[in-house]
């Protein structure tokens, strides 16, 4: 069987359909009709994120049983015209959750204390004491919306941290909560009430635009906000105004409506917007993690029948 690898994953992966017994071939960068063009002779394809696996792909894939994506979104695979060819699509959802965790918090520090706009400034040559003033964590409000595997891996370290933490999910019992001794609250109270927020929910149409001009109204003034989840979640332009108006002290973004945004997009040359390339997963450990456990799903379900989201 044959084994399309259209994104970058680690060699692990790769090793391990090789092993199996599959023909594997790593063609990254394609152009979608150059996919559309070469799809036809596939049983398998692997994907991140930068494949976009939509209906007119998946129409000339008439060889494809399983798509495996090597990280948690299926977002850039077209799922309704998959299923109705047949085709399987699965992902990795535990293999990054770690990693995109410690980014969140890595975020959430770097805003508090203001760590890229300092460095920035002193690799300019200046040494700008005062204007980099930041504000302790200790004691804050911590409103995580979405309490997951990222959420919630993010909750327990920044209890351990001395943060309050509130957190909202319309699926969240309260076993869990408790289980995490965390306070699971409505969305009003944890916008009123949080000084900093974190989101991570899946892009869904509940989550589209959750934060805009009215949710953001109802925030406490000088509130900072973070997304390592997904693009679109925040209304840009809304959180572009709050940051203007001083409403949102800052905020801390890895996802972006489009990515990569327009140059010289206004919300990102604001220095209060601290930013990275969707870098949320982009760890050795993660990486590995996700390229192995998509390889030993895809393997497990052409040999075997046998279907896993690891
Ligand atoms: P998860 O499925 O484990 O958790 C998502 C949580 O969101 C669930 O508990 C669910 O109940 C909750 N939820 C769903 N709808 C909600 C709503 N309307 N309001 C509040 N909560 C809601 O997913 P995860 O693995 O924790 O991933 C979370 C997000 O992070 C996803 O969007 C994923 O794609 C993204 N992600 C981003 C990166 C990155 O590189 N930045 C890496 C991994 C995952
Ligand atoms: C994911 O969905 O796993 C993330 O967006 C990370 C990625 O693969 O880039």
């Amino acid at each position: 069987m044959k084994v399309l690898v259209s994104d970058s994953i680690s060699s692990k992966g790769v090793e391990i359909l090789k092993k199996a017994g599959f023909e594997v071939d790593v063609k990254t960068g394609l152009k979608p009709e150059e996919l559309k063009a070469i799809i036809g002779e596939y049983d398998a394809l692997i994907i991140r994120s930068a494949t976009k696996v939509t209906a007119d792909i998946i129409e000339s894939a008439d060889k494809l049983k399983v798509i495996g994506r090597a990280g948690t979104g299926v977002d850039n695979v077209d799922k309704v015209a998959a299923t109705k060819k047949g085709i399987v699509v699965m992902n990795t959802p535990g293999g990054n959750t770690i990693t995109t965790a410690e980014h969140a918090i890595a975020m959430l520090f770097s805003l508090a204390r203001k760590i890229p706009q300092a460095t920035a400034s002193m690799k300019a040559g200046k040494w700008e004491k005062k204007k980099f003033m930041g504000v302790e964590i200790y004691n804050k409000t911590l409103g995580i919306i979405g309490l997951g595997r990222i959420g919630s891996e993010v909750a327990k370290r920044m209890q351990c941290m001395g943060m309050n933490v509130l957190a909202y999910d319309p699926f969240l019992s309260d076993e869990r909560a408790e289980e995490l001794g965390i306070t699971k609250t409505d969305l009003d109270r944890l916008f009123s009430e949080s000084d900093f927020i974190t989101i991570h929910t899946p892009l869904t149409a509940e989550t589209k635009y959750l934060i805009n001009k009215d949710t953001i109204a109802k925030m406490k003034n000088g509130v900072y906000i973070i997304n390592c989840a997904r693009g679109g979640i925040i209304n840009e332009k809304d959180l572009y105004e709050a940051i203007q108006s001083g409403k949102i002290a800052g905020a801390a973004l890895d996802v972006f409506e489009k990515e990569p945004p327009e140059e010289g997009y206004p919300l990102i040359a604001d220095e209060r917007v601290i930013c990275t390339p969707h870098l949320g997963a982009s760890t050795v450990e993660a990486q590995e993690n996700v390229a192995i456990a998509i390889a030993e799903q895809v393997v497990d379900y052409l040999i075997n029948g046998t279907i896993r989201n690891a």
